[in-house]
């Protein structure tokens, strides 16, 4: 995405102060996650998209925790010690940007707003005009109501507890979203007053200032409901969830990739796929995942921060994370790869098999109830069922190397620091704490012993 930066310069106030009493939790509202994502975090995303020059970002309610969980962005912080309403916070805002500004107000609990509706707002603020985004609601309960003169010019805002009933029947609202010139905004925004049902200094009486005052508000009406809806509880911050999920679930469709149920597949991060990528029902995606072409996700799968490499197959129930597979694998079903998981071309990995900072070279088999940590294994290496790498002392950990070639017998332990040399066999059953060379054969276990006609003892 490139970042146009728009002229005149854009400054982007976000107001995050209240409190969230509805969603009863001591997690401020703001820091409640849509797809792993505060927010905050999701309206942050969307500023930096459209090139701003600075985002303020007001705060209040347990401010520090906010603060502290986006530490380290560039970020503008202003303070506001009471709640006395939208438009207050945003005066506390303006201290800090520029007079020849443009001033987009935003919600740090309205997730889903879309940067290209945003830019389509923008273009319609001039430093004689006002854009303010409505909405046409399906319920506008709450909400504040648009009116607009016979000519249908906005001209002024009224909120639900100032409306008249006949106001009440007005069904385009305000979704709090709007754009104005910094040097206007600081004026209006001077003269506000508390005069009204909630004693609060609203910012929507901006409106009926900037009418009277002859400087035009031009709206821009958003057609999806969701997309400018604020999360007041839990039932609202599920339904943005699904919402932002379907969005991203088409966005995957619409490039090629088969879904078996759109509706059980959660994105939470970012999803880049090759061609003819499938996936089945309730996977999820964490952090930044890469699926490249050919590439088959089975039912249940969780993929965190990995990249899967083209015609590799991931069984049902798998968890990889942080894991670099590359072509033509085969996964689970129920396998565990670990951070540090790096599998070679054609591998497989079996079921009930953890592996961990280990490198599995190329057509090598760890096929049944394995674990595998801190190892490095060759090419064309079987690995028997139930053979433990035992990687760790109780303080420390070692490593085990399987050179090219060798087979491990089932029921292996393979105490490390040890390494099974090229060719090697060792026998099932062994524990193997010495290095074992290349071609020969181990086998570290009990001698078999059989005795003849042995009787079992039977009862007195
Ligand atoms: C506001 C609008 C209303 C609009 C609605 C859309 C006003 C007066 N009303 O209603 O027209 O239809 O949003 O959802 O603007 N906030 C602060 N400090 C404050 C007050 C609010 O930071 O002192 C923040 C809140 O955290 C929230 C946002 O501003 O993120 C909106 O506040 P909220 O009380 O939800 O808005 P309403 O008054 O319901
Ligand atoms: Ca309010």
């Amino acid at each position: 995405m490139v970042n146009s930066a728009p002229f005149p310069p854009l400054e982007v106030v976000i107001l995050a102060a209240g409190k969230g009493t509805r969603m009863y939790s001591s997690t401020p509202k703001v820091l409640h996650a849509i797809a792993g994502q505060p927010l905050l975090g999701h309206v942050i995303a969307g500023a930096r998209e459209l090139g701003a020059k600075a985002i303020h970002v007001v705060i209040g309610y347990e401010g520090e925790k906010v603060q502290q969980a986006f530490s380290g962005q560039a970020l503008n912080w202003a303070l506001q010690q009471e709640q006395l309403g939208t438009g207050h916070a945003v005066a506390q805002a303006l201290p800090q940007v520029d007079d020849d500004s443009m001033v987009l107000v935003l919600y740090g609990d309205v997730p889903l707003i879309r940067a290209e509706t945003l830019r389509a707002l923008t273009r319609r603020c001039t430093p004689d005009t006002l854009a303010l985004l409505t909405v046409m609601s399906s319920d506008p309960t709450g909400l504040g109501r648009i009116l607009r003169s016979p000519e249908e010019k906005v001209v002024a805002i009224v909120e639900e507890k100032d409306a008249t009933p006949e106001q009440r029947q007005i069904r385009e609202t305000n979704s709090g979203i709007l754009v104005a010139p910094a040097k206007r905004l600081r004026e209006w925004l001077g003269a506000l007053t508390p005069q009204n049902a909630q004693g609060e200094y609203y910012l929507t009486d901006i409106i009926a200032m900037a009418a009277t005052a002859g400087c035009a508000v031009n709206s821009v009406v958003v057609e999806d409901e969701l997309e400018v809806l604020g999360v007041n509880n839990k039932l609202q911050l599920a339904q943005l969830e699904r919402h932002y999920q379907a969005r991203r679930a088409r966005e995957l469709l619409l490039t090629g990739v088969t879904l078996r149920d759109p509706a059980r597949v959660d994105i939470r991060g970012q999803v880049e796929c090759g061609r003819d990528v499938e996936i089945d029902v309730n996977v999820i995606f964490e952090g930044n995942v890469e699926l490249e072409d050919n590439v088959s996700i089975g039912p249940n799968v969780i993929i965190r921060n990995s990249r899967i490499g083209s015609g590799t197959q991931v069984l049902a129930n798998s968890l990889i994370e942080d894991a670099d597979v590359q072509s033509q694998c085969s996964i689970g079903p129920y396998a565990r790869l670990r951070p540090g998981t790096q599998l070679a071309d054609g591998a497989k990995v079996g079921n009930f098999v953890e592996i961990k900072k280990a490198v599995i070279g190329k057509g090598s088999k760890v096929n049944h109830l394995s674990y595998i940590g801190d190892a490095t294994v060759g090419e064309h290496v079987n690995i028997g069922a139930g053979t433990i790498t035992c990687n760790y002392d109780g303080v420390n950990k070692f490593q085990t190397v399987i050179a090219d070639g060798a087979f491990i017998g089932s029921n292996t332990a393979l105490v490390a620091p040890v390494s099974i040399g090229k060719n090697a066999t060792v026998g099932a059953g062994s524990t193997i704490n010495q290095d074992v060379e290349a071609e020969d054969l181990s086998v570290a276990r009990g001698r078999q012993r059989n005795i003849k006609g042995w009787k079992r003892p039977t009862k007195k």
